[in-house]
């Protein structure tokens, strides 16, 4: 403990998480741009039927002369805004109105196919290029996606059926996506029907994500609500997601591919979500995580009626590390499997990734969580040549409606454990936790040092 307080004081110093974005705890600085414009200004008719694209990236265009005179805003009144992908600029905010709905066209001709992203080294789910997400940022600073409840719908159905069909001829898109980008927010709206994922920040520091509600229907395949990706500096908080597959999920890159191009997610705090995950986990870690993925502080988190509460996936082949995540205040009701961490999950970009590439699951904390109509409490398969090691359990209570026992099934990993129901797997079972030091550790996020 002592050695620990010491490294708090040392570290405190050196470790300061500034900025505005990014920062749970303070609000992003939102100043009023000096200049606003309608989206009516450039010709946009919000019928729902007329295609908008021009008149979006017309509208950019001009705001982009007001990026060195305090920014500008792109103000979208009420009615239904038809649209092909365009792209933000920096200094800008695009602030729907209450009742502005901006929808994505369902014709692909009208979706531009953009390079796949280093880190991944193809598109996702089609090798080669991706289609462009229907919002984009590319190497912008202070860029604010907010509104008056305003409404972004990426009118997905037309996709999950060609995802499901195997038709597509590209790799989905997504609602939105800010890439290389810093001091971004995204606040105040709902995001409905996202092709795949739908708020994709990529080798972004100081994320601010608040106040959004995002959701898909139960059965769309692989959706996902938030994916911070190697980025760093990133806030969630007070949102509610609810998606076909996970709700958050943080990654960092694709085997070979971000194993070069290692970029971490780190410093991550996310705090006062609902989050509801029909097939996959409420909060995820991976499968894609090459880069790495470190200093993520989870607290206060509602978990429902969700296949995993919360997940870890990572395969031989990845490399990169999870480690120093702490999770505490968490609530579930109806999850299937609370805690599940597997070495054995995801496919691979190619066949050029090296199999001695082993990733590494270390430091993680899960603290005060009580549970509710829980059939397996935890499933932890680790990796034999790697295992899972120093996973601390402590205050957890887990309940079943089931007449069979709610169970833990473990290997190859190590932790300790104190005050946990039903009881552990023995490798899980150290009753040493109190004075194990592994459980000790420095997270330093939002600028506020937390030792465990
Ligand atoms: C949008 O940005 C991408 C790069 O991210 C670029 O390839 C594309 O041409 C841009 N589109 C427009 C309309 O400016
Ligand atoms: C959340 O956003 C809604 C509009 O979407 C707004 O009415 C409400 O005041 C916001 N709450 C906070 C805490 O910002
Ligand atoms: C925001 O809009 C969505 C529909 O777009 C609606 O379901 C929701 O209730 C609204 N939330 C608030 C706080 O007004
Ligand atoms: C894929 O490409 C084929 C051949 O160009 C085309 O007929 C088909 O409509 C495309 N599918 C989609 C979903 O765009
Ligand atoms: C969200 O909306 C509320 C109410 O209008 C406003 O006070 C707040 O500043 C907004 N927050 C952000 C981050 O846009
Ligand atoms: C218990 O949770 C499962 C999902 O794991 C759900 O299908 C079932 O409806 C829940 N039971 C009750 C009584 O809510
Ligand atoms: C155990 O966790 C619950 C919340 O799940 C919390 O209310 C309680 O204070 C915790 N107990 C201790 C001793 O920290
Ligand atoms: C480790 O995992 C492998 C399979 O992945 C299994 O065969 C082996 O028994 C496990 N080792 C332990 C100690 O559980």
């Amino acid at each position: 403990m002592l050695v620990a307080l010491l490294l708090l004081v040392a570290l405190s110093n050196a470790v300061r998480v500034n900025g505005n974005g990014g920062q749970c705890g303070s609000n992003p600085r939102l100043d009023p741009r000096p200049h606003s414009v309608s989206i009516l200004e450039f010709g946009a008719v919000g019928d729902g039927k007329t295609l908008n694209t021009i008149a979006f990236q017309n509208a950019i265009f001009y705001l982009k002369s007001f990026a060195d005179k305090g920014g500008a805003q792109l103000y979208v009144p009420p009615g239904k805004w038809l649209t092909g992908s365009f792209n933000l600029t920096s200094h800008l905010t695009l602030f729907l109105e209450k009742g502005a709905v901006i929808i994505g066209t369902q014709d692909p001709s009208h979706w531009d196919v953009v390079e796949p992203l280093p880190s991944y080294g193809r598109g996702l789910e089609v090798p080669g290029g991706r289609y462009q997400s229907l919002i984009n940022g590319y190497m912008l600073h202070d860029v604010v996606v907010t509104g008056n409840n305003g409404t972004i719908d990426g009118m997905g159905m037309v996709w999950w059926d060609w995802y499901s069909t195997h038709s597509l001829n590209h790799s989905r898109p997504h609602l939105v996506e800010i890439v290389a980008s810093d001091y971004v927010v995204v606040s105040n709206l709902t995001f409905l029907n996202a092709p795949a994922y739908s708020i994709h920040p990529v080798y972004c520091s100081h994320v601010h994500i608040q106040n959004v509600s995002i959701s898909t229907p139960p059965e769309s395949p692989y959706t996902v609500g938030i994916v911070p990706d190697s980025s760093d500096n990133v806030c969630i908080e007070d949102c509610i997601v609810a998606m076909g597959f996970d709700a958050i999920s943080l990654k960092s890159g694709w085997d070979e591919y971000g194993i070069a191009y290692g970029r971490p997610t780190e410093n991550v705090h996310i705090r006062r979500v609902h989050l509801h995950a029909f097939s996959g986990s409420a909060l995820a870690f991976g499968s894609d995580m090459s880069g790495g993925i470190s200093n993520v502080l989870v607290e206060h988190a509602h978990l429902f009626n969700s296949k995993s509460g919360i997940e870890f996936r990572t395969t031989k082949g990845r490399g990169g590390y999870m480690k120093e995540i702490v999770m505490s205040d968490i609530q579930m009701e109806n999850v299937h499997t609370a805690i599940a961490a597997t070495g054995n999950c995801g496919s691979h970009p190619d066949d050029k990734f090296d199999p001695n590439a082993l990733p590494h699951l270390d430091h993680i904390t899960l603290k005060d969580v009580t549970g509710t109509n829980i059939s397996i409490a935890g499933n932890i398969a680790g990796i034999e040549e790697s295992p899972f090691t120093n996973i601390c359990l402590s205050n957890i209570t887990l309940s079943t409606n089931s007449v069979s026992p709610i169970t833990w099934e473990c290997s190859n990993v190590s932790g300790f454990s104190d005050s946990v129901l039903p009881e552990p797997c023995p490798e899980l079972g150290n009753p040493s936790y109190d004075s194990s030091s592994s459980c000790f550790y420095l997270l330093s996020v939002s600028g506020k040092t937390v030792v465990q």
